[in-house]
């Protein structure tokens, strides 16, 4: 069975095909699709988002589609960046601008107030039906980047259990705990239980 995978992120594409590797699934990502297709993300929530995404390309395309909607919460500043994740630092952000706006709000935090956790939040959708599962990691910022792999905050995150940051692990060793891979268990138990044949 075709799916589409509804994201612009090609790091969040690698690692959801990796997840879908010996799944009966043609996995197919929007740069497969004939014209470039808008995603929207002005939801107040993960769920929100996630679904808008998921159903707008199901639309245009009248595949099933897997969106991921994440971010990164920080107890400190009340869940923020949340659904600002990707714009934290305003327009034209950058990862590399999103860290430096988040290591200056955290600025002089002690370790033991600098918990925080990424949430990734999946939507599925097919005909007439839709499916959210959601997964958490959870851990703590560093006071300064370190580590070059995977994109947006892994440099500043360290997961519980582990001294490095999640830039720093390699990708797999970050797809076995991550947030996304937490959400995707969830999806892949729903699909095999026969979701998707009604
Ligand atoms: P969106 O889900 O495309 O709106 O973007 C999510 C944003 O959250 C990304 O641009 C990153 O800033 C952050 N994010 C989500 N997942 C991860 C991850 O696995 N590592 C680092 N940053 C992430």
């Amino acid at each position: 069975m075709k799916l589409v995978l509804a994201t612009h992120n090609k790091y969040k594409a690698k690692e959801l095909q990796t997840f879908f590797t010996g799944l009966p699934f043609e996995v197919m990502t929007l740069e497969d699709m004939p014209d470039s297709i808008e995603l929207r993300e002005d939801g107040y929530t993960f769920n929100d988002n996630a679904l808008q995404k998921a159903r707008i390309v199901h639309q245009t395309t009248n595949l099933t589609v897997l969106a991921d909607d994440s971010g990164l919460e920080v107890f400190y500043l009340n869940g923020r960046p949340g659904v600002f994740s990707a714009r934290y630092s305003g327009a034209g952000a950058t990862d590399e601008s999103n860290n430096i706006k988040l290591l200056e709000e955290m600025r002089g935090v002690p370790p033991r107030r600098r918990r925080a956790q990424f949430r990734s939040v999946l939507a599925i959708v097919s005909d007439g039906m839709e499916k959210l599962t959601e997964g958490i990691c959870s851990g703590f910022l560093g006071e300064q980047p370190r580590g070059t792999n995977g994109f947006g905050y892994d440099p500043l995150f360290i997961p519980d259990g582990f001294s490095r940051t999640y830039a720093e692990l390699t990708a797999q060793e970050k797809n076995k705990i991550s947030h996304r891979s937490r959400s995707f268990d969830a999806m892949r138990k729903m699909l095999e239980q026969g979701f998707l044949n009604g």
